[in-house]
């Protein structure tokens, strides 16, 4: 992408934002009122549960636009360690959790999507106390890197959201490298 096309985009986002909500709200219940599509294990020892909206995953399943007010939310726990480094893994190689990060990332679409603007408000929160997650800006911490998931309407895990709404089968959303590092190859359709 051009960089003058990201400058546009990115300031048509904030435009959005300055209007509606900045900030997507802390979904209450999110266990039971959203849908499990995925899983994934980082080798920082992070794993983390993708949850969706229903209304997310049937726009996936017709292939189409995710529609206003479609929410995203990922919640990261931290892996037992293994005695001598590591962590600890299950007998199919999975991280086995210990206990959960106090981390609860949620995107939520708040405006009809353009070319260049894809509108999503992000919003970092503890999961056990419903409040924001200290030393996070949802603004300009997560939207920026997001930006390089433009292509899939600013979701890194589309393609297994979509794998998920056709099959009903919970993805493994696996990567290799730490923290919150794009992983290559790119989920891309
Ligand atoms: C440095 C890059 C980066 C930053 C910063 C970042 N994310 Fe993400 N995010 C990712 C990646 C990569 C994934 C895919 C999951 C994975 O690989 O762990 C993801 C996944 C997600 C998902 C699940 C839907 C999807 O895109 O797959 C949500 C919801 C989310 N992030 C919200 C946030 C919020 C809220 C913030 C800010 C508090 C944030 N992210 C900051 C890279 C980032």
């Amino acid at each position: 992408m051009k960089s003058w096309m990201g400058a546009a985009v990115l300031l048509g986002l904030w435009a959005v934002q300055a209007q509606n909500a900045p900030v997507a709200p802390f979904p209450k219940n999110y266990t039971k009122g959203l849908v499990l599509y995925g899983m994934g294990d980082r080798s920082d020892g992070k794993s983390r549960d993708f949850y969706a909206s229903s209304a997310a995953i049937d726009a996936a399943r017709r292939g189409q636009e995710l529609p206003v007010g479609s929410m995203l939310v990922l919640e990261t726990f931290r892996a037992k360690e293994a005695q001598g480094g590591g962590f600890l893994k299950d007998s199919k190689g999975f991280l086995v959790r210990d206990r959960p990060e106090h981390e609860l990332h949620v995107m939520l679409k708040v405006a009809p999507e353009s070319a260049l603007s894809k509108a999503w408000v992000f919003g970092a929160y503890d999961p056990s106390t419903g409040q924001p997650q200290a030393g996070t800006n949802p603004l300009s911490d997560c939207l920026f890197c997001h930006t390089e998931a433009l292509g899939t309407d600013m979701l890194f895990s589309f393609k297994e959201l979509k794998a998920f709404a056709q099959s009903g089968q919970l993805q493994r959303i696996d990567c290799p490298l730490p923290e919150r590092q794009p992983c290559p190859p790119p989920r891309t359709e």
